[in-house]
């Protein structure tokens, strides 16, 4: 599995032959401007949840590549009404995918559409290809429920978790986090975006390694092979 950081909670995994963006938010980000749409790709379009921070370029890119979006049943709606198809999903629910499962999990947000809808619950997902898992936490405090993926899932070998704060989690928490789910190898996301998620880098990766976890912190662009 591949996992390129687009910036802010925004991914491309690459995984079963097949390319998943995760939460684009690219073309606003100012800090993103050497990335095109036009170069992603997608298979599939996943949307954590509906801040504008995290569907702003969905439409554009699934309907350029054609990509089915998935999400939770209230945003795949939202998008199957502007022409996008979708798989809908909600807590605990597992798709089988040509590219591996997918399964649904709980975070603890908020999720509102940018036009004021309901946006359904906000989550994350445990994407696996049956050799290897990731789990995409999306926005979200620390929360018990995480200590339920390590007992009703595959192993996770990476947690891409914010650690920005303010509007998820700091990366204190998110240490925590990566021991719920007991994985030892973290990316950051959600950091740096805005003046309120602006982080040190050097404190929160010593912070992560005081306690024998790896945070891997990617420039825009920038791979991870898991
Ligand atoms: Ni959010
Ligand atoms: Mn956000």
């Amino acid at each position: 599995m591949k996992i390129t950081f687009l910036g802010h909670a925004s991914l491309l995994i690459e995984v079963g032959g097949k390319r998943l963006v995760v939460d684009p938010f690219i073309t606003p980000n100012p800090k993103a401007k050497h990335l095109s749409l036009e170069s992603l790709k997608p298979d599939y379009v996943l949307i954590t949840h509906g801040h504008n921070d995290h569907v702003y370029d969905a439409e554009a890119l699934a309907k350029l590549s054609g990509a089915t979006l998935i999400s939770n049943y209230e945003i795949v709606s939202w998008f199957e009404q502007k022409g996008v198809p979708g798989y809908g999903m909600n807590f605990g629910g597992t798709g089988q995918f040509d590219f591996g499962t997918l399964k649904y999990v709980y975070a603890a947000h908020s999720s509102q559409l940018p036009d004021g809808s309901y946006g359904g619950n906000p989550g994350g997902f445990v994407i696996s290809d049956g050799a290897r898992t990731v789990y995409v936490a999306g926005d979200t405090s620390l929360t018990q429920e995480m200590k339920l993926l390590p007992l009703t899932g595959p192993k996770i070998d990476l947690a891409v978790l914010p650690i920005g704060d303010t509007f998820t989690m700091g990366y204190q928490d998110a240490a925590f986090a990566a021991e719920f789910v007991e994985c030892t190898q973290v990316l950051g996301c959600h950091f740096d975006t805005f003046p309120p998620i602006e982080i040190d880098h050097q404190r929160a990766v010593d912070h992560f390694a005081s306690r024998g976890l790896n945070l891997h912190l990617l420039e825009i662009g920038g791979v991870l092979e898991v």
